[in-house]
This record gives C-alpha cells, structure tokens and sequence, in this order.
C-alpha cells in the first residue's frame, strides 16, 4: 500500500516536472495575456511600424506647405530691430468693447499667468522688485515707468517669445494666447497704475498690490 502511494508520488512528480519543462516560462519574455485586447491598442502606436505609409512610419512629416492651427510662423530674429518691427507688424488679437467683454476676461487670466511666470523677477505690482531680483538676479526694469509703457503689444509679444536681454524666452512656458493675456495683464497694470510722479515709485508698488503673490500661494 505505502509503495504504492510512493510510486504515485514519484509519478506526480514527474509530471509535475514535465509541465514545468514544457509550460515553464522565459522570464525575459511577457507573461501569458489572457484578456490583452486592453493592453495593446488596435490603433497604432505613434512610433510603430506601419506598411500602410510609404515611409514604413506611423507618424508623419506635415504636408508642405500646410501651417498646423495656432502655429502660425513668425518671422522673427531675437534682435532688437525685430522687436521693434514685431511693435509695427503684429497686433492684439484681442479686441476691448467686444461681446462678453474678450479683454476683461484676457486681463484676467492675464493675472493668472503674471501671477505664475512673471512675479518671481518682475514683482507683484511691475515694479521690478521680486524676490529672485533681491537676491541678485539683474533686476528687470520696472514695467510701470519703463521703456515697456512706449513699445506697441506686438514688441512686448516679441520679447515674451524671444526674450530680452539678461530675460529669458518664455515661448515653451506660454502659449501664443497666454502672451497675449499677460499683455494685456501689464497693460491694465499699467493703466491702473499711479501717475508717475518722480522715481519713488519703486518702493510704493510693492505693498499697494500684495494680492498677485498672495493668489500664487492659495492656488498652487
Ligand atoms: C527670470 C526673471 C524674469 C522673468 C521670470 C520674467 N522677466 Fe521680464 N525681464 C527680466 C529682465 C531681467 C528684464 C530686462 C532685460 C533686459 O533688457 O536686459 C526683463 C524685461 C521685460 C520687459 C521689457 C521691459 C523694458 O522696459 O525693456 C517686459 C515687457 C517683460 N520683461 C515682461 C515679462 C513678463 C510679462 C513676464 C512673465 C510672462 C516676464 N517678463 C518674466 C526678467 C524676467
């Protein structure tokens, strides 16, 4: 009885081995996919082979000669002069006493953005006076009684995309529409802003406009 048992046992394990050897798995390779249909998509994969294109590639090239929306070229050098000439030749898409008021609502996420990517350098009221300018950074000139007041928008969008001097580009941060928000953002400080009387305005800014730096905080 007992030998009996132990020859089933021997035997057992023998098939057990068996189906290890024939089943047993590679583990380099996937394990068995039982309902794959959700891991691999039927569409293509971007970078997948694809014989229905020429190419052998999924993704391709834009047909020449097509502009892809909101990626309208500009022509532009990061130079002074094409700045300027950015002043003559583009202009605000946004229009004020239009349905819904589009420049109030641009203004205000205008803030949003100023509040976001502008703050640290410029300060929360323009004057040039934000935390990364008292620490050393070369404080940019103050967008209340600078030279930003005389340019035209078009040269302000030019230095957002391009940059300006010692400030960076600010094209992969801020899309075309939000350039244009934050411009008309400084615009309304501007227009806000207190009569310039004299060079002390750059300690007044600081504690009139408080909520900008506040709003970042409470957001984030
Ligand atoms: C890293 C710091 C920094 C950040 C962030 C920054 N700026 Fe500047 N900005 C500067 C400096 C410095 C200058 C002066 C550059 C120069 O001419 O040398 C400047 C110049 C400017 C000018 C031109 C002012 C003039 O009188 O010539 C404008 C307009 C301006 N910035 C707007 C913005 C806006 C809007 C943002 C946010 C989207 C922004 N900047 C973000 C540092 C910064």
């Amino acid at each position: 009885m007992l030998l009996r048992v132990n020859y089933l046992l021997a035997a057992l394990l023998v098939v057990v081995v068996a189906l290890n050897i024939v089943f047993g798995r590679d583990f380099s390779q996937p394990h068995y996919e039982l309902f794959a249909d959700m891991k691999h998509s039927v569409a293509y994969d971007a970078f997948s082979k694809n014989s229905n294109f020429a190419s052998g590639q999924t993704m391709q090239s834009p047909v020449p000669g097509t502009i892809a929306r909101g990626e309208m070229p500009l022509h532009y050098q990061p130079t002074p002069d094409d700045a300027r000439r950015a002043g003559q030749e583009l202009t605000n898409p946004i229009v004020s006493g239009a349905k819904g008021d589009p420049l109030a609502k641009s203004e205000a996420r205008g803030a949003q953005v100023y509040a976001r990517f502008c703050v640290a350098c410029h300060g929360g009221g323009g004057a040039g006076d934000g935390p990364v300018a008292l620490r050393g950074f070369p404080p940019p000139p103050s967008l209340l009684t600078g030279k930003s007041l005389q340019m035209k928008d078009g040269q302000l969008f030019h230095i957002l995309t391009y940059g300006q001097g010692s400030m960076a580009p600010m094209a992969a941060q801020l899309r075309r529409p939000e350039r244009w928000d934050v411009i008309n953002y400084v615009r309304s400080m501007q227009s806000t802003a207190p009569p310039r009387a004299g060079e002390s305005k750059t300690s007044a800014d600081a504690p009139a406009k408080p909520d900008e730096s506040t709003k970042l905080e409470s957001e984030s």
